[in-house]
């Protein structure tokens, strides 16, 4: 059977199932730039291996740790404080559960100031963190970093719209594109990103209507987060999915379940049981086969005695 690379083929070749998953073909940053007006693309960030190992599990395509993990892991304001250090060590946490998936890294604050940082941080993600490819924010201005890396071998999704690293700029996390002016402007950083190489593009909290606009007007898949449904793929962050993140949830995400309330009943029904002496029962009680609990008394008898 000859391999398409975008759509249900792909999927119904490389769907993991529970017998046959180390088998799955794991997918590249061209497959993901084949997906363009296909099957839509499913993307999920994940900042560890247990979250890296049950995303690659639920089939998703692309998994990016985000330097999201700033907030959502570290527990900082925003994502500026978020180092290389940090993204290599959750990167390549999240390597060993990522099996199938793309796994994509973030590349933090300032680490793609210039284009020999670029190039030297994104090379750090990709030997350390082993991903298969880097993220990072910008539209224009990064296009320059964009086509090193990209001529480096590094393949590169971008980040357009409201790019998180630039809060102090925009004065909070606000919605972007939504004057005829500003719209033109997300419209011109899609092209050049897609120009200098990339190979998809997140559109992060705008209206749909730019969305849709960026989308008809770059060749390369466009994913979206808060930009409607019109984009080629969609990714959410993993906490706000599963209700595991405390302090706000975007109008953009859905939740699909209560994750850190479930944690917090099942850590108080732990407490409770500690506290009543009702754990560990027998069950989770080792005991000593018979003949050598005898030598083991004689032994406590002996010591008594001293
Ligand atoms: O850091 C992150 O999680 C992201 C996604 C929200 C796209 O950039």
């Amino acid at each position: 059977m000859t391999q398409t690379r975008c759509g249900s083929n792909l999927r119904a070749m490389n769907t993991p199932n529970k017998t046959t998953p180390a088998k799955a073909k794991p997918i590249t940053a061209p497959d993901i730039r084949a997906m363009k007006n296909g099957e839509k693309i499913c993307c999920i960030t994940a900042y560890d291996y247990a979250s890296g190992l049950i995303a690659d599990q639920a089939g998703v395509d692309l998994v990016l740790v985000g330097d999201s993990l700033a907030m959502t892991v570290l527990g900082y304001e925003n994502t500026l404080s978020v180092t290389v250090d940090d993204m290599v060590h959750h990167t390549r946490a999240a390597s060993r559960g990522v099996r199938r998936a793309l796994l994509v890294s973030d590349m933090p604050f300032m680490s793609f100031a210039t284009v020999d940082r670029a190039l030297e941080n994104g090379h750090r993600l990709m030997a350390e963190g082993r991903a298969g490819a880097v993220k990072l924010e910008g539209g224009m201005p990064v296009a320059p970093q964009i086509k090193a890396l990209t001529g480096a071998g590094i393949p590169v999704m971008a980040h357009v719209g409201l790019t998180p690293q630039h809060v102090a700029e925009f004065g909070g996390f606000k919605a972007q594109g939504k004057s005829a002016e500003s719209a033109r402007a997300l419209i011109d950083d899609a092209k050049a990103v897609e120009e200098a190489g990339a190979f998809c593009v997140v559109l992060e909290a705008i209206p749909v209507e730019v969305a849709e606009l960026v989308t008809e007007a770059v060749s390369i898949p466009t994913i979206g987060i808060g930009a409607g449904n019109v984009t080629d793929g969609q990714i959410l962050v993993y906490n706000d999915v599963l209700g595991i993140f405390d302090r706000f949830t975007p109008k953009f995400v859905r939740r699909y379940a209560e994750l850190g309330t479930e944690a917090r009943k099942s850590l108080e029904m732990y407490c409770a049981d500690v506290r009543r002496t009702t754990f560990p029962s027998d069950k989770n009680t080792i005991y000593m086969p018979e003949d050598q609990l005898a030598q083991v008394r004689k032994i406590r008898v002996k010591n008594k005695k001293k």
